[in-house]
C-alpha cells in the first residue's frame, strides 16, 4: 500500500477501544475521587514555552520536539509534554487567583520524535495531574498516592515506586559540581555521546543507557547527600508516609534510588517514577516530580506545584501482558424476522439504549445471517422480534456467548435482560 502511519504512531481500532476507555475511565474517575478537575489545553504552544522549563540542553527540546514557523511566521511546537502547557494556562487565566491548591488532570496526546521502539511512540498518550499551589510534601504523598490507586485499579502487577530528592537549585548546583570532579576522572573511559552529556547536561550521565557509564556511575556522588535541611525534612516525610502505606499495603512497594534525576529540567525535591518488571522504556509506566520554579519561570507569580504523568500506551501494553479480559461492549443485536417489522425494531432499539443498553439492529439480510452477523459483532445477546411477539409485548432472546435456552420474557423486562448480559460477561 503506498500511504502508511508515520513511523512511531498507531492507529487505535475499535476493537481496542474496550482496554483503551477503561484505562481511560479508571484514571479520570479515580483523580476525581481526589477532588482533581480536568483541564484541556491546546496541543502546540508557543516553542519557547518547552525550551525555558523542560529545559534547552535535554534530549526532548534538544532532539525531539516537532518545531515549525506557522504561516505567520510564529516558532510553535507540537507538545511533546503537557506540564509547561498546563502552567502557562494556569498563570493565562488566573487560575492562582482561585482556591489553592489547584488540582487538575488532562488526557491527551504527546508528540516526540524518539527512536521507536516498543512502548517508545513519537505520538503517545498520557494522562497527567498537577497539584499547583502548595509547597507541602503532604502534597507530594498525595499525587504518588493517586498515581498507586490508579495502578491498583488497572491491576497491573510488580510495579514499584523509585524516588529520589534533588534538593533546590543551589544544592542541585553544588551536587553537580562534584558530579563532575567525579566523573573527570573518568573522562576518557566514557561514550562519546557521555562525554558530550558531561559538558552539557552531567546530571543526564547518571540515566545513561551505556554499560561503560552505567558501570562507572556505581560509585558516583548521591544527591541525598548534599540536599539541604529543608529537602531533606521534605523528603523524610515522604519516606515516612510511603513506609506506613506499604506496610498497609504489601503489594506497595517503594525504593530510594539515588540515581534517579528524570530527564527534564524543571525539577527540584521529589523524582518520582513508578516501574514495572518489563525492561526498556515501557518498565517505566509513569513519572513526574516536584517543579516549584516552573511557574515563575513562565512569568507567573512563584507557585510551588507537583504532579506526574503515565504513559497510556505502556500501561496497556502491561495489562494486555496479564490477559486483560476485555468485557463485551455490545450488549444487543435485534434479529427482524420480517422486514415490515423494521419500524417495530425501531422503537425497541430506542427503548434499549434508553437504558444504556448497547443496541444495533442487524442489517436487512435472511435470518440465519443476521444471527450470523450478531455472532461477528460479538454481542451478548440476539433479541427476535416476529409478529408473534410484537402482539403479545414480548421478545425472544437468545443468549450468544453460553449455550442457554432461547427464552421469551416481556419486551421491558430490563432486568432479566440485564442479568442475562452480566451472565454471559
Ligand atoms: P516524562 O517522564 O517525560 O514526564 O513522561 C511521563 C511518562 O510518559 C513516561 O513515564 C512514559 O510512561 C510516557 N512516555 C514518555 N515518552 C514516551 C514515548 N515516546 N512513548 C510512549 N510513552 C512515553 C513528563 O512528561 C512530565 N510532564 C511528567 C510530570 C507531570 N511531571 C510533573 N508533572
Amino acid at each position: 500500500m503506498e500511504y502508511k502511519a508515520q513511523r512511531g504512531t498507531i492507529d487505535i481500532l475499535p476493537k481496542d477501544q474496550n482496554i483503551w476507555s477503561f484505562v481511560q475511565d479508571q484514571c479520570f474517575e479515580t483523580a476525581k475521587s481526589f477532588g482533581y478537575r480536568y483541564i484541556e489545553t491546546p496541543i502546540f504552544e508557543d516553542s519557547r514555552i518547552f525550551e525555558r522549563t523542560v529545559g534547552e540542553d535535554t534530549d526532548i527540546v534538544e532532539k525531539e520536539m516537532y518545531t515549525f514557523l506557522d504561516k505567520g511566521g510564529d516558532n510553535i511546537s507540537l507538545r511533546p509534554e503537557n506540564t509547561a502547557g498546563v502552567c502557562r494556562a494556569f498563570i493565562e487565566n488566573g487560575l492562582h487567583n482561585e482556591t489553592l491548591p489547584s488540582r487538575l488532570f488532562y488526557y491527551g496526546p504527546m508528540f516526540r520524535y524518539e527512536r521507536p521502539q516498543s512502548g517508545r511512540y513519537r505520538q503517545f498518550h498520557q494522562f497527567g495531574i498537577e497539584c499547583i499551589g502548595d509547597s507541602s510534601s503532604d502534597n507530594d504523598f498525595e499525587v504518588i498516592k493517586l498515581a498507586w490507586s490508579i495502578i491498583k485499579k488497572l491491576g497491573i502487577k510488580s510495579t514499584k515506586l523509585h524516588i529520589n530528592s534533588l534538593g533546590n537549585k543551589k544544592d542541585r548546583e553544588l551536587y553537580i559540581s562534584k558530579l563532575k570532579e567525579y566523573f573527570q576522572k573518568y573522562l576518557k573511559d566514557l561514550p562519546k555521546v557521555d562525554q558530550q552529556r558531561f559538558e552539557k547536561a552531567p546530571l543526564r550521565l547518571l540515566d545513561s543507557k551505556e554499560e561503560a557509564t552505567i558501570n562507572i556511575s556505581v560509585d558516583a556522588p548521591k544527591t541525598l547527600d548534599y540536599i539541604c535541611k529543608d529537602s531533606k525534612i521534605h523528603h523524610d516525610n515522604i519516606i515516612n508516609n510511603l513506609e506506613i502505606l506499604s506496610n498497609s499495603d504489601s503489594d506497595f512497594k517503594y525504593k530510594i534510588n539515588d540515581k534517579l534525576v528524570r530527564g527534564l529540567d524543571y525539577y527540584n525535591k521529589t523524582v518520582f517514577e513508578y516501574r514495572s518488571d518489563s525492561s526498556g522504556p515501557q518498565g517505566v509506566i509513569l513519572g513526574g516530580g516536584r517543579y516549584d520554579p516552573l511557574i515563575k519561570i513562565l512569568g507567573g507569580p512563584d507557585t510551588p506545584a507537583v504532579g506526574f504523568a503515565m504513559g497510556i500506551e505502556r500501561i496497556i501494553n502491561e495489562l494486555k501482558k496479564v490477559d486483560f479480559n476485555e468485557k463485551n461492549r455490545l450488549d444487543i443485536v435485534i434479529v427482524v424476522l420480517k422486514d415490515e417489522l423494521r419500524i417495530n425494531a425501531e422503537q425497541l432499539s430506542d427503548f434499549f439504549r434508553s437504558k444504556k443498553l448497547n443496541t444495533i439492529i442487524a442489517p436487512r439480510r435472511s435470518v440465519k445471517a443476521q444471527f450470523r452477523f450478531a455472532n461477528n459483532v460479538n454481542a451478548s445477546l440476539a433479541v427476535i422480534l416476529g409478529e408473534e411477539e410484537i402482539k403479545n409485548n414480548l421478545i425472544s432472546i437468545k443468549p450468544l456467548n453460553s449455550r442457554h435456552e432461547q427464552i421469551k420474557i416481556n419486551n421491558d423486562d430490563i432486568k432479566k435482560i440485564r442479568s442475562l448480559i452480566n451472565s454471559e460477561e
